[in-house]
């Protein structure tokens, strides 16, 4: 265990910001040594507000210091897998923005390089770490689900206003949606849905992924945006400029035990955001996330919650068969009314702490099992084998579009497992 804190340094100077409050809650542990950015407005305004943390321009030059232990990349998605490839073959440990990578070929490098450098890799799916989802996850690990059959989640959040800078140019988020990128017509941003679920399902522990398909809408909301918004002759208010992209992405997947999970992914359709959209059905209960922000999330469990349920019928010595009229209603109830009973402990123990850095919590507590996993030189909850199950199906949703949604195998990446 090292004596000193470990000293983290941030690419990518944005999204890297969002983490100062979760950097303060472990003050002691882990502390900001240095960022690196190639904006100078970023690098600026980080020597502003941070004075005492370093500023690098190119990452060669971050990589370079040995005062630093660990990087934590929030650059732009195509970067992740070589810088991360980098940092490890430099000594350092990583923490990775999602997703981990974006080609198959960078899975695999990314996993033979966390096996020969030994050195602690962590994807930063935060949204692991929201109450809900610890609190389903401990739900499922306790067997109250009973044999879980199906389990869903998706990310649907207009992005459109992300895909042009102020100036007119595309950013990296345009790029990849744009007709020209390969990633366009997939399920480009997996892990927020599948994340989570594959944690409920005990994915590369107690089951695999094993095919996955994936089916795309045609491409109607981001010309109709850029009209709108691009002044005239913007070269992508042209219809032909996002021809060959997709509003929404809907992947299935099927695992070894015969479980199917749904995905889907859509940062194009306007409607208002909401962060979760997860479900579960299993043989002695079911989950649903809220569908908008003045909702709750619901269960329903056999034998706990309320109305008439098979579990009604269950008297020793009495099976019979049950009339549909009989059988009445199981009722849903709000999730947190069973805190008692499933709370996950890692939100008892740090929930207040949780919730006052970003994502619900999800910042903190992913950097605080990074820490952890760093410190103790354990497996990181989040490693990479699951980063990059999880990653692949955004380059195997392409092949799968491009095959018109014909099957496509998931790679067993730990090959020791
Ligand atoms: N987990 C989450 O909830 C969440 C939320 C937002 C963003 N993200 C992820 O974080 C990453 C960054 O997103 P963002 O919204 O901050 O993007 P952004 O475009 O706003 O910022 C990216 C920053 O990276 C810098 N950069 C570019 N090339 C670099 C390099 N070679 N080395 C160092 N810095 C470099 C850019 O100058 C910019 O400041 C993305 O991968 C995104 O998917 C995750």
């Amino acid at each position: 265990m090292p004596q000193r804190p470990i000293r983290l340094a941030i690419a990518g100077g944005h999204r890297g910001a969002s983490f100062l409050n979760a950097l303060a809650l472990l003050e002691g542990q882990i502390e900001l040594a240095a960022i690196c950015d190639p904006s100078e407005t970023v690098r600026d305004r980080w020597s502003q507000t941070n004075p005492g943390v370093k500023t690098y321009d190119t990452y060669a030059r971050l990589l370079d210091d040995p005062d630093i232990d660990s990087v934590f990349i929030a650059t732009p998605m195509t970067l992740h897998a070589e810088q991360a490839i980098q940092a490890l073959k430099a000594g350092k440990h990583v923490l990775s923005e999602v997703i981990a990578a974006v080609t198959l070929d960078e899975c695999w490098e990314l996993v033979e390089t966390v096996e020969k450098t030994g050195y602690t890799y962590m994807l930063a799916e935060n949204y692991c770490y929201r109450r809900e989802t610890l609190f389903v996850k401990n739900m499922a690990e306790l067997g109250a689900f009973g044999e879980i059959t199906f389990a869903e989640g998706a990310y649907i959040h207009d992005c459109r206003d992300l895909n042009i800078h102020i100036d007119g140019t595309r950013s990296w988020r345009g790029n990849l949606r744009a007709g020209n990128s390969q990633s366009s017509r997939g399920n480009g941003y997996p892990t927020h849905s599948l994340g989570p679920v594959a944690q409920w399902l005990g994915i590369n522990r107690d089951d695999r992924l094993l095919r996955t398909t994936t089916f795309v809408t045609q491409s109607a909301s981001r010309h109709e945006w850029a009209k709108e918004v691009l002044p005239e002759g913007h070269p992508d208010r042209e219809a032909d400029a996002w021809l060959n992209s997709a509003d929404s992405a809907s992947t299935l997947i099927q695992t070894e035990k015969g479980r199917v999970i749904s995905l889907r992914f859509d940062s194009a359709s306007p409607r208002p955001h909401n962060m979760v959209h997860y479900g579960i059905q299993g043989n002695r209960g079911a989950f649903v996330s809220r569908r908008h922000d003045d909702e709750e999330p619901l269960v329903w469990i056999d034998g706990i919650s309320p109305g008439v349920s098979p579990a009604n019928f269950r008297h020793e010595g009495m099976a019979r068969p049950v009339g549909h009229e009989e059988m009445g209603h199981p009722e849903w109830q709000l999730l947190w009314d069973l805190a008692d009973r499933y709370e996950h402990p890692l939100w008892k123990e740090h929930g207040a702490d949780a919730l006052s850095s970003g994502h619900g919590g999800g910042d903190y507590l992913v950097l605080k099992d990074f820490v952890e996993a760093v410190m103790n030189g354990s497996r990181p909850p989040i490693d990479v084998y699951d980063a990059v199950t999880w990653s692949s199906i955004t380059p195997l949703s392409v092949q799968s579009v491009q095959n018109n949604g014909a099957p496509v195998d998931i790679p067993r990446f730990n090959r020791n497992s």
